[in-house]
């Protein structure tokens, strides 16, 4: 089980592919269809979501999808389950196991996640289903006296629960601790937070016995919160980064594969390619990406819901994971762009 699940973490960051989060619960998916007048019906996400894993090449580029529980029960309009679809382009199948967050009691303005309950035959389900990994995401706010201890000790606990229980079915488990861009906080804020989050995080995965060498760590990159007048350079932005994870991430892990958290796509690419031109040669894990929004956000908005607008919307994802493999090298530039 452990050779298993360790070569399963590594060829979810080998190639210099990355993963694309295409795992957006019905609320978050429908505020992006809502914002273009798209319907926010299941037909919509059905057919957005079949745009995304029949794109031509996408296999070049992409490692792995993590993909909703409505998502993996779907299938394309010619009756092939997405998970197969994917398979069959080298594009490993995944799974969001979190249930979402709720307010922390006693905790004003922090949040816990939820969905350990049942999670264990949840998990046989999708491994019955063709799912290698899975994924599940806390959310840590900066802001006035917070993130607060029991915050962070909470969040950090329910991860490597849910990564034990994934480890036990088999499944590589995305441990996702997002210090959230919200907010007009520092870089330094944000370096001190995530310092702290992750040092928990990895002394709860101890505690819980959890693999290291079968996991992928998600963390937010240290930035500057979106409403702070002062923005860091792309390579102050890569510094931070990656000394913040030097100082908490064990060497055991294989790959850290950043969510975009709210950056632009090319910012996203841009701080992604800093990092490996900086650092891919020292680190010790895998510089990666698990983007959503940096990779889907304009394919959807070429989309729009109209059939008529799929090989454009494929041709602009696409791009995107073109771009961010090129991060990975170290080989992305603005004249990509063009
Ligand atoms: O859990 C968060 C998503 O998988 C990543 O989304 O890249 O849009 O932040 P994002």
């Amino acid at each position: 089980m452990s050779e298993q699940l360790a070569s399963t973490a590594k060829a979810m960051v080998a190639g210099n592919k990355g993963l694309l989060a295409m795992d957006e619960s019905h609320p978050t998916c429908g505020k992006r269809f809502a914002k273009l007048d798209i319907p926010q019906t299941i037909e919509m996400r059905q057919a957005y979501r079949e745009m995304i894993v029949t794109t031509p090449g996408l296999g070049e580029c992409i490692s792995g999808a993590i993909l909703f529980d409505e998502t993996i029960r779907q299938q394309t309009k010619d009756g092939r389950p997405f998970a197969e679809v994917l398979t069959a382009a080298g594009i490993i199948p995944g799974i969001k196991v979190d249930a979402g967050t709720k307010e922390l009691a006693g905790h004003p303005g922090e949040k816990i996640t939820e969905g350990l309950d049942g999670l264990r035959e949840h998990l046989a389900e999708y491994v019955q289903m063709g799912a290698r990994f899975a994924k599940w995401r806390g959310v840590i706010t900066i802001g006035d006296g917070i993130p607060s201890r029991g915050c962070i000790q909470a969040n950090a606990h329910t991860l490597a629960r849910y990564a034990a229980l994934c480890q036990e079915a088999g499944l590589v488990p995305i441990v996702e601790p997002e210090v959230l861009m919200d907010g007009g906080h520092t870089l330094e804020q944000c370096r001190a937070a995530t310092e702290d989050v992750l040092r928990t995080v990895f002394d709860q995965l101890h505690v819980q016995r959890v693999l290291l060498e079968g996991i992928i760590l998600k963390p937010n990159m240290v930035l500057a919160g979106l409403a702070c007048p002062n923005q860091e350079t792309v390579d102050e932005v890569a510094d931070a980064t990656v000394e913040t994870l030097l100082r908490a991430v064990p060497a055991a892990v294989p790959g850290v594969a950043f969510l975009s958290g709210g950056q632009s796509s090319e910012l996203a690419s841009a701080r992604l390619n800093a990092m490996n031109v900086r650092y891919k040669s020292r680190a010790p894990w895998a510089l990666a990406f698990s983007f959503a929004r940096a990779i889907q956000q304009p394919a959807l908005e070429i989309w729009r819901g109209e059939e008529a607008n799929v090989p454009a919307a494929q041709q602009a994802l696409l791009h995107r994971a073109r771009c961010n493999r090129a991060a990975r090298r170290g080989e992305y530039s603005a004249a990509m762009e063009r």
